[in-house]
């Protein structure tokens, strides 16, 4: 292959590559670790064999040249020789500027507002059981959106199952395998009133949190009572572009969320309101002002800086122009990604019947369903 090179570099520690059109420098023991042979990788389910402590300290490259089935490299002191395929080595180059902006969001993911979110997936229940394109098509959009509704649902109780059973499994909480939302006389938890409630993100005092809700219409010919959702991610966005520090603030900054609304629950959580990944990738957003325990992990000169960034982006959420607003009638639903988007529901009055049911999921799940079907396709 006289067009791909292999040099051996920083006394074998280090192997520079050119290949089909990239450039790119590996580390010795990244490649020892990341062998693909069939005593460091199980052939049949990917999984790795060994730990770093199998291998041997200051392991280093005594040969790599390139044949036609890829890269072969033999390493020392073991004299083990393996293969990397190109495309594998072109798909795991991390020799290359990385983009760590503050924020950024994954190529799959797109931030929305009033306007842009009407692009958020909208699909029929028997469409997405009976036909998988329709399935991979409705998950990819609310992987993109964090926020999809689907339509001709049964009215049947429990009808909310068979949306999970599309992608994944159930989350049970204290609240229940699933929970009814409608008016009660002494409410737990003041979902289950009349009144409006300020968009929000549910459980945030759990760690981890519920990261999927779905919310199913069995009646609704109450007054009012329209659903809304925001995107979190577009609202945090929004704020670091006005306020660079507070967002900074927010991110940094533990906050604390705390529910003990029945008997035998104390559940607590300490993390930030906005969370970015170690490399800046903004990954959650926890927002609820019910369930909100007072801020003690800032530190006392910044702790006015990071009120005015949560009343900040408590107006950002507030603003009609973040929202998408949609009325379910029975037979609807709703799933919101709770790492992400936030929930609101307006008021309604006390004439006529609301009745939804509500139940968790887990995300990784429905990604996961997602990535096996795009693979068959
Ligand atoms: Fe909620």
């Amino acid at each position: 292959m006289t067009d791909r090179l292999a040099t051996i570099e920083a006394g074998g520690r280090v192997l520079r590559l050119a290949f089909d059109g990239i450039e790119a420098r590996f580390h010795a023991i990244w490649l020892r670790d990341n062998a693909l042979d069939p005593e460091t990788r199980d052939p049949g389910n990917g999984q790795r064999l060994i730990t770093l402590a199998d291998l041997p300290e200051g392991l280093t490259l005594a040969r790599a040249d390139w044949q036609a089935d890829g890269l072969h490299v033999t390493f020392a002191p073991e004299g083990k020789t393996v293969t990397f395929p190109a495309d594998w080595l072109a798909a795991h180059v991390y020799d290359q500027p990385q983009d760590r902006t503050p924020g950024r969001l994954p190529a799959f993911v797109q931030a929305w507002t009033a306007e842009t979110g009407q692009g958020a997936p909208l699909a029929d229940f028997a469409n997405l059981r009976d036909d998988r394109a329709a399935l991979r098509d409705w998950l990819a959009g609310v992987r993109r959106y964090g926020f999809g509704r689907v339509s001709g649902l049964a009215t049947d109780p429990g009808t909310l199952f068979g949306i999970v059973d599309l992608f994944g499994y159930v989350r049970e909480t204290n609240y229940g395998r699933h929970f009814e939302v409608r008016t009660e006389v002494n409410p737990v938890n003041l979902a289950y009133t009349g009144l409006g409630l300020q968009a929000h993100t549910d459980n945030p005092y759990r760690d981890p949190v519920p990261t999927l809700q779905v919310l199913a219409c069995l009646e609704n010919s109450a007054e009012g009572g329209e659903n809304m959702v925001v995107d979190g991610f577009a609202a945090a966005l929004r704020l670091r572009d006005e306020d660079p520090e507070g967002f900074a603030c927010l991110c940094r900054h533990p906050a604390r969320f705390s529910y003990s609304g029945s008997s035998g629950v104390r559940l607590t959580s300490r993390r930030p309101m906005i969370e970015l990944s170690p490399d800046g990738e903004l990954v959650a957003i926890r927002f609820n002002s019910r369930s909100a325990a007072p801020l003690v992990d800032v530190p006392f000169d910044e702790m006015e800086t990071c009120y005015a960034a949560y009343r900040r982006l408590s107006a950002i959420i507030d603003d009609p122009a973040m929202e998408v607003t949609f009325k379910l009638a029975p037979g609807e639903a709703f799933l919101v990604d709770n790492t992400r988007v936030l929930h609101a529901r307006k008021g309604y009055s006390g004439a006529g019947s609301r009745w939804l049911q509500g139940c968790y999921a887990d995300k990784d799940g429905l990604l996961s369903t997602l990535a096996a079907l795009e693979a068959d396709t």
